[in-house]
């Protein structure tokens, strides 16, 4: 974990919550966050209906919002869509695309998920492009070759830049909703092996700027473990986000984790200088 990059604390609520349900659950959030290090950058994607009641709602700048799901046009006949404008309007900085549900049930695949991410740029919304192996590639020993390509295709023509701003959410397909989350040493060599191909193909300060998240069955109990790698720079949570103190409580373990590392930093700095001395 940079200490100079915001750290990502992501809700993915999926399909639940009314506006009403939406609205409290902002308020409580707001309230429970007041304490939690600046480093903290929670986002919370959420349902359409709800962007731009609950934007207005956010008062504290540690809390985005973002949507789940883009069209990869910027207008048109396309009825039953949302554009990225119509989501920069409702308020969203955030988007995600190609959750694994999406490429599951609506058949998205890596090409589409570039346009949608592309399109997103164009307004200034920022892309969390998930990607991730099936169970059966993970046993073939396939991880890698299948996140390579991910990778080369999802961010096919990004410019340094467009990189740079971009999330990548690493999640394991067959970690998600199960309840059996990757383990954190396997998860720190993945998103290493994410880094260093950023690295290759773009540069090393761009792999170093962009942030990569983790998310599958992130819960309290097995966060601290998961952020202690040096590479992960936030956590994507489903399930255990839709009760709101469930959610701060696991917040708040990545704030703690998060300033301890600052004062041991600070200590380390200046037992630096004094040995100079
Ligand atoms: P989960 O979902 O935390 O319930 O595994 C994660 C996600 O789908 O983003």
């Amino acid at each position: 974990m940079d200490l100079r990059k915001k750290f990502i604390v992501l809700a993915n609520w999926k399909m639940h919550k009314t506006i009403r349900q939406s609205i409290n659950y902002v308020k409580a959030l707001s309230k429970g966050c007041q304490h939690l290090d600046n480093t903290i950058e929670i986002i919370l994607c959420i349902p359409f209906t709800a962007l731009v009641v609950v934007s207005k709602e956010v008062r504290i700048s540690m809390i985005s919002i973002g949507a789940q799901n883009v069209h990869e046009q910027i207008q048109g006949a396309y009825t039953g869509e949302i554009s990225s404008l119509m989501l920069a309007d409702a308020g969203s900085k955030y988007c995600l695309v190609g959750h694994s549900e999406r490429r599951h049930y609506f058949s998205e695949t890596d090409a589409l998920v570039n346009q949608k991410g592309r399109v997103l740029h164009k307004v200034g919304v920022t892309p969390i492009v998930c990607i991730g192996e099936t169970l059966n590639e993970k046993g073939k020993g396939l991880t890698f070759n299948k996140l390579e390509r991910q990778v080369i295709k999802c961010f096919d023509g990004f410019s340094f830049e467009e990189m740079t701003k971009t999330v990548i959410l690493y999640e394991p397909i067959w970690a998600i909703g199960t309840g059996k989350a990757e383990k954190p040493q396997q998860i720190q060599e993945t998103h290493g092996f994410i880094r260093q191909m950023l690295e290759k193909i773009y540069s090393k300060e761009t792999a170093l700027k962009t942030r990569i998240i983790y998310g599958g069955s992130v819960k309290f109990d097995n966060v601290a473990a998961i952020i202690e790698g040096k590479d992960i720079d936030g956590v994507g949570i489903g399930s255990a986000s839709l009760d709101v103190h469930n959610f701060l409580r696991i917040a708040q373990c990545c704030s703690l984790t998060i300033s301890n590392r600052k004062k041991s930093n600070t200590i380390l700095i200046v037992r630096g200088r004094q040995t100079k001395q």
